[in-house]
């Protein structure tokens, strides 16, 4: 039977003290919410419905129509919450997975489980458990003399006996819509918080002979709840090592884990190297073959084979098999460095593409530009895209020689096979197989250095 899931994503989250919504922190370069959609979709969920608050117009700009919204007016609690999906869920006959829009870190095997657990059981819920340590900010399984399910109490209402409970809520639940919704009118707001737990709806379904199952999960990891800035720093932590090992396992050599930040959505092919202090991040590619770091951060970009990036910025580029970048370069948006192209140390290019071999080896800044095939860049070169009002581009044909220290204003093309002289200030088109000079005549004036220490010494006398 089709699984329906509701993602609960309509508190304020006060305790991250944040103008963003709790949900869309992003944690290992995706926002919370968008992990939970994927780990949903992961284990088999078909239809999500996400319930958001008033102001919940980000997160669906976020999630976008892959899944529907509810939104719930007033946060009177998680069952309240879950109360205002009755009439969506009017049809839906088969099991039901309520999940936190701020825990992000289930295994889609988990869930799977979960759901299975439920299945089998033939329970009106099934709620997942984790052994904890420290309870704190959870609510407490409490369970019967025969070890079944007793009632849930959140560690507000709970009394010391009850609070030292180290099994825990994990907030996760598997219902049949229909014991459900009868159980969610039952609830009252009398407890600490004056809020509608959807935690006692269990209580009822059990007190109404219904049958709660609780599936309890052995990695506690999994269920952590990310309520302020101290969980949602560790739930980077343990996600990071994840993405680490199954890297590492797919063939991805890391020097030190330790020190490479890889994000969710990230690809890397086999023999990727990344070295220490390396940050790939957003939905970045690498291929075969390339050596990233130390000190690199590479974000949205494509990388193809045998790429070698060390202490570089490099974002929204494309960069093709062969390409050499660094040291302390920064290759910003919308570059296309095909086939063995080099951009050297300290140099930055802009919205710009370097043909198949064409070298930018050091001091050089290009935007807007487009750089044909074998060309080769003088140490110093700018291209003075900018006029204080409007953005130019600056092309340079194949097989083109831009002499050092040249300042190329765009508009302005240099054909192909010309060369610039040095130190020239272009501001005109150079034709194909032309020399473009355009600095002034040296002068040498014989003896001046004499001269001078000769005027300078009549001047100490004098
Ligand atoms: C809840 C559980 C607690 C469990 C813990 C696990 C209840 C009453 N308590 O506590 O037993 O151990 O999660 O992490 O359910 N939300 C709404 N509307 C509301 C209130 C909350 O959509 O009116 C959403 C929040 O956005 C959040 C989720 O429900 O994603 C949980 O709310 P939160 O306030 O974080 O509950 P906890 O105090 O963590
Ligand atoms: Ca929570």
């Amino acid at each position: 039977m089709s699984v329906a899931a509701v993602v609960l994503a309509a508190g304020k989250g006060t305790r991250m003290k944040s103008a963003i919504p709790k949900v869309l922190h992003p944690i290992c370069g995706l926002p919370m919410i968008a992990h939970v959609v994927k780990n949903l979709r992961e284990a088999g969920v078909g239809r999500i419905i996400v319930v958001v608050g008033p102001e919940g117009q980000e997160i669906q700009d976020l999630l976008g129509s892959e899944v529907e919204y509810v939104v719930q007016a007033e946060q009177l609690g998680t069952g309240h919450a879950v109360l205002q999906t009755e009439a969506v869920l009017k049809s839906h006959s088969g099991p039901l997975l309520v999940i936190h829009g701020d825990t992000p870190l289930y295994r889609a095997a988990t869930l799977r489980e979960l759901i299975k657990t439920h299945e089998s059981s033939n329970a009106s819920g099934t709620v997942l458990s984790v052994l904890v340590d420290d309870p704190t900010g959870y609510g407490r399984i409490i369970r019967d003399d025969e070890g079944a399910f007793a009632k849930i109490v959140e560690e507000k209402d709970a009394s010391p006996e009850e609070a030292s409970v180290k099994e825990i809520n994990s907030g996760t639940y598997v219902f049949q819509c229909e014991p459900m919704f009868a159980a969610l009118h039952q609830i009252s707001p009398e407890n600490a918080q004056k809020e509608y737990y959807l935690t006692d709806v269990l209580g009822i379904i059990k007190e109404q002979a219904g049958m709660v199952e609780i599936y309890t999960h052995d990695d506690h990891e999994e269920a952590l709840g990310i309520n302020n800035r101290v969980q949602l720093a560790a739930a980077e932590k343990i996600l990071r090592n994840r993405i680490r090992e199954k890297w590492m396992l797919a063939g991805v050599t890391m020097m030190d884990p330790d020190t490479t930040y890889v994000d969710a959505e990230v690809e890397l092919e086999p023999d990727v190297v990344l070295m220490p202090f390396t940050f790939i991040e957003g939905r970045t590619k690498v291929a075969s073959g390339s050596v990233i770091g130390p000190f690199a951060r590479v974000r949205d970009c494509v990388v193809g084979e045998n790429v070698a990036i060390s202490q570089a910025t490099v974002l929204e580029s494309t960069l093709e098999p062969g390409c050499t970048v660094g040291p302390y370069s920064h290759i910003r948006a919308g570059c296309h460095l095909a086939e063995k192209a080099k951009v050297g140390g300290f140099c930055e290019i802009k919205n710009t593409t370097v043909g198949p071999g064409s070298k930018v080896p050091h001091l050089t800044y290009l935007g807007d530009t487009s750089v044909g095939s074998g060309v080769n860049i003088g140490a110093g070169t700018i291209t003075c895209n900018y006029d204080g009002k409007d953005k130019h581009r600056t092309v340079i044909e194949d097989g083109a020689f831009i002499g050092s220290n040249c300042n190329l204003v765009a508009p302005v093309k240099i054909g192909a096979g010309a060369y610039v002289a040095a130190g020239s200030t272009i501001t005109t088109d150079v034709p194909p197989g032309a020399l473009g000079v355009a600095r002034n005549r040296q002068r040498n004036i014989p003896d001046w250095v004499q001269r001078r220490s000769g005027k300078s010494s009549c001047q100490e006398e004098g």
